[in-house]
């Protein structure tokens, strides 16, 4: 890999072994409880070591089996506990974390993983004042990287997954999900899904995919008039009937922006999609207020992602639907604003204050962030969107796992929950954005698995 990194084929068994202990933590971030909202967003529920001694006997340690999480507490009292419930302690391998922090392996709720070619082009063009949407009218931006993914083989698709899904697990994520988008036509929409599909199979990362056709209107009905309106009924009566008989799918997702796809569009989509089982999410408000975080809010959707530019009634209808218990998950993408070198930011301290739940994600794709990292997008969002270091880790685990609606299986350490974790050689999660860009995770592990290691620097 040339980064130092031992990724290890389907994983290593524990040394063959049911079970694994994970010790001489400083410190667990277990995220326990359930979604973060409000102040509660602030609370990563850590244990640590007393005095900061990972080698106390009183360090916190978890215990893992058959892929799942058992127990996490102080060493000494884990391994009694382990004993008194009828476990012999030869049946674990054992793990030394090293004084390092211990976190559930980071979650990234919103990518686009799969694309052919690059776009390095437009940075200077956005350099010089172009702008991101004149730059796809003009038939670049999503149009130029459709026309690359068309003419890639699923080999080829293959390949470029497994690199930089293997870059994300050496950042710490275990689990992603993963649009199409860059076909825009049926066969190419199905042969994205499918390579998502397999690479999530193939593991070790574990990969959700999400039907994005509405990610722009496709070329072959941009020259006429009519082209938005017949390239929608298209994606309703031919492409999802298809998409949803392949069952690769999970969500759908829509691009719902001025300029792009409408609301009323958008709504008819996603309402197409939900009625054939795939569940709704959107591209809300990314540019410029645009009705999305309202029809997010409408529709029920598991998450409104982006809202760099929300209007006042668009976090009215969130916090609303927050409030009355349905809860839309913000899918914040602070990298894409950077990278954009726009000046507004998602107002994601106001999100938190009205109770909205916040996760975080890369937003990975050729065109607005095309950074792996979550650690990356979390120190972005704490040095511009002013989240706390606990905000951001609850945003790339419990709330991001809860934006995928597998928030009782993932993005916590508690007993039953998958055992994936991320170790992270700093001896507070609170070091986690504290250093952007160094390569601080240390081990890997997805259901019980040791899948990447570091070597000792
Ligand atoms: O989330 N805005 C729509 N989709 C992506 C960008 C895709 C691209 O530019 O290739 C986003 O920013
Ligand atoms: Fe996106």
């Amino acid at each position: 890999m040339g980064l130092g990194l031992r990724l290890i084929q389907g994983g290593r068994a524990s040394d063959g072994l049911p079970g694994l202990i994970v010790e001489h933590a400083a410190e667990i971030a277990t995220m326990a409880g359930g979604l973060r909202t409000g102040a509660r967003m602030d609370d990563a529920a850590v244990l640590s070591a007393p005095d900061g001694d990972a080698g106390h006997e009183a360090a916190p340690a978890v215990a893992c089996w058959e892929g799942r999480i058992l127990a996490v507490g102080p060493r000494v009292e884990l391994l009694r506990a382990l004993e008194g419930s009828g476990y012999s302690l030869a049946r674990f391998a054992r793990l030394d974390a090293a004084g390092g922090t211990v976190t559930p392996g980071l979650i990234d709720p919103h990518t686009h993983l799969l694309f052919a070619g690059s776009r390095e082009g437009e940075l200077v063009l956005r350099q010089r004042g172009a702008d991101y949407l004149e730059i796809l009218q003009a038939g670049g931006g999503i149009l130029s990287t459709v026309k690359a993914t068309r003419a890639a083989t699923e080999d080829e698709l293959l390949e470029h997954g497994r690199r930089w899904l293997a870059e994300m697990l050496s950042h710490g994520t275990t689990t992603i999900e993963a649009k199409s988008g860059y076909g825009l036509d049926l066969p190419t929409e199905l042969r994205l899904l499918e390579v998502a599909h397999r690479l999530g199979k193939e593991g070790p990362v574990e990969v959700l995919p999400t039907w994005l056709g509405a990610h722009a209107v496709a070329p072959e009905f941009r020259a006429r008039p009519d082209g938005t309106e017949a390239y929608v009924r298209s994606l309703i009566e031919e492409q999802l009937p298809g998409i949803v008989a392949q069952g690769r799918a999970r969500f759908a997702d829509v691009f719902c922006e001025r300029g792009v796809f409408s609301p009323e569009q958008a709504r008819r989509i996603l309402k197409a999609a939900s009625r054939l089982g795939l569940a709704p999410r959107l591209h809300a408000d990314e540019l410029a207020a645009s009705g999305g975080a309202e029809l997010a809010a409408e529709l029920g959707a598991m998450s409104a992602d982006h809202l760099a530019a929300p209007s006042q009634a668009g976090i009215d209808a969130l916090a609303a639907a927050a409030g009355a218990g349905r809860p839309v998950v913000a899918v914040v993408l602070p990298t894409v604003n950077w990278f954009l070198m726009h000046d507004e930011t998602t107002p994601a301290r106001t999100l938190i204050e009205r109770a909205i739940p916040v996760a975080l994600a890369t937003d990975f794709n050729p065109g607005t962030s095309p950074t792996p990292s979550l650690p990356l997008v979390m120190t972005i969002a704490c040095l511009s969107l002013k989240l706390t270091p606990s905000e951001a880790l609850a945003a790339v685990t419990i709330n991001a796992a809860a934006a995928l609606g597998i928030a009782d299986q993932l993005g916590s350490i508690e007993g039953g929950r998958q055992a994936d974790l991320a170790i992270w050689n700093v001896p507070t999660h609170r070091q986690i954005p504290y250093w952007p860009a160094a390569d601080i995770v240390r081990t890997v592990i997805k259901r019980g698995r040791v899948v990447m290691e570091r070597a000792a620097v």
